[in-house]
């Protein structure tokens, strides 16, 4: 199992709702309403990996005004994180929070959002999750920051899956592998070379795609017939993201030291130079839609 932990996806939030590729989301936005039947009607989304909830907090605000949300995640400590922090969040946004069952309820003058947690290993089937008894199929299926974890024999069935119930997708933060820190250091492509290795190990799902999940995320939406369109939502972090920054090179050149690839002097002395760094960290964002000329899932 690989861990996240709720300290760290705090620390990367703000960043990561800045990058976000914000045509791209207003793409999604008139998408949903049309598949969901209209901007007033309930829209029924799915978040893969969903940790505690960032994906949820940054696009809920641009959905419809009642939106059903099911956020799904191997670890049980990031969804009761997650229940805390959307109901603060909640009321942040003029929103009350109340529990239905098992359901957060968020309910303001502009929006409802209904959000169920469900504890899913997502490694052991790509679609568990995808439907809920008693509901229909998901309107949308959607992450953020998860995909470049699974392995590129998963994305081909997960893909397959989504078809089949004719849904969008819209997935945000994949890591792309462009990565540039400045100002540059001797030891820079080493410690690359040595961090994507790390990236492409098993993280539970088969190797995993990493830098290359965006890219075959899309091939395998076109093979079922999808449309895509992809875009840069990279992570562009100034001295005024000091603490970012710090945990990024701490994690980087941890993950890179793992790979044994290295000297451990090599791999300090590129640390010790990355105090007072700046960086640009690639990522892409990516919708998939059925092609118009395949029937909408109904309503
Ligand atoms: C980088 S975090 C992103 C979390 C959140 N989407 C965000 O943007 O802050 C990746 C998430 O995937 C979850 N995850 C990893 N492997 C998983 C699996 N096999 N099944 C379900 N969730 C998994 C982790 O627990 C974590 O919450």
């Amino acid at each position: 199992m690989t861990g996240f932990s709720a300290q760290w996806l705090a620390l990367r939030e703000p960043a990561d709702t800045a990058a976000r590729h914000a045509a791209l989301a207003a793409d999604l936005v008139l998408r949903l309403a049309r598949q969901a039947g209209g901007a007033d009607r309930e829209q029924r989304i799915v978040d893969l990996g969903a940790g505690t909830g960032s994906n949820l907090r940054a696009t809920a605000p641009l959905l419809g005004p009642r939106q059903s949300w099911r956020l799904l995640d191997h670890d049980p400590a990031l969804l009761e994180e997650a229940r805390a922090a959307l109901a603060a969040w909640g009321g942040e946004q003029g929103m009350a929070a109340h529990a239905a069952g098992a359901r957060l309820i968020l309910k303001g003058p502009e929006r409802r959002i209904a959000i169920a947690f469900a504890q899913a290993d997502l490694a052991a089937d790509p679609a568990i999750g995808l439907d809920s008894i008693g509901e229909d199929a998901p309107h949308l299926v959607t992450a953020s920051a998860f995909f470049d974890l699974v392995s590129a024999d998963w994305i081909a069935r997960f893909a397959a899956q989504i078809a089949q119930r004719g849904a969008l997708f819209y997935t945000v933060l994949t890591c792309d592998g462009r990565d540039a820190w400045h100002p540059g250091h001797a030891a820079d492509g080493e410690i690359a070379r040595a961090f994507q290795a790390h990236q492409a190990r098993d993280k539970g799902f088969g190797p995993a795609a990493g830098p290359q999940a965006s890219t075959l995320l899309a091939e395998a939406f076109q093979r079922q017939g999808y449309c895509t369109r992809e875009e840069s939502s990279p992570w562009r972090l100034g001295p005024d993201q000091a603490p970012l920054i710090a945990a990024l090179a701490e994690g980087t050149a941890g993950a890179a030291a793992q790979t044994g690839l290295l000297a451990e002097e090599t791999v300090s002395a590129w640390l010790n130079a990355r105090r007072h760094a700046t960086c640009d960290i690639g990522h892409a964002d990516l919708l998939a839609w059925p092609h118009p000329a395949r029937p909408l899932s109904s309503g």
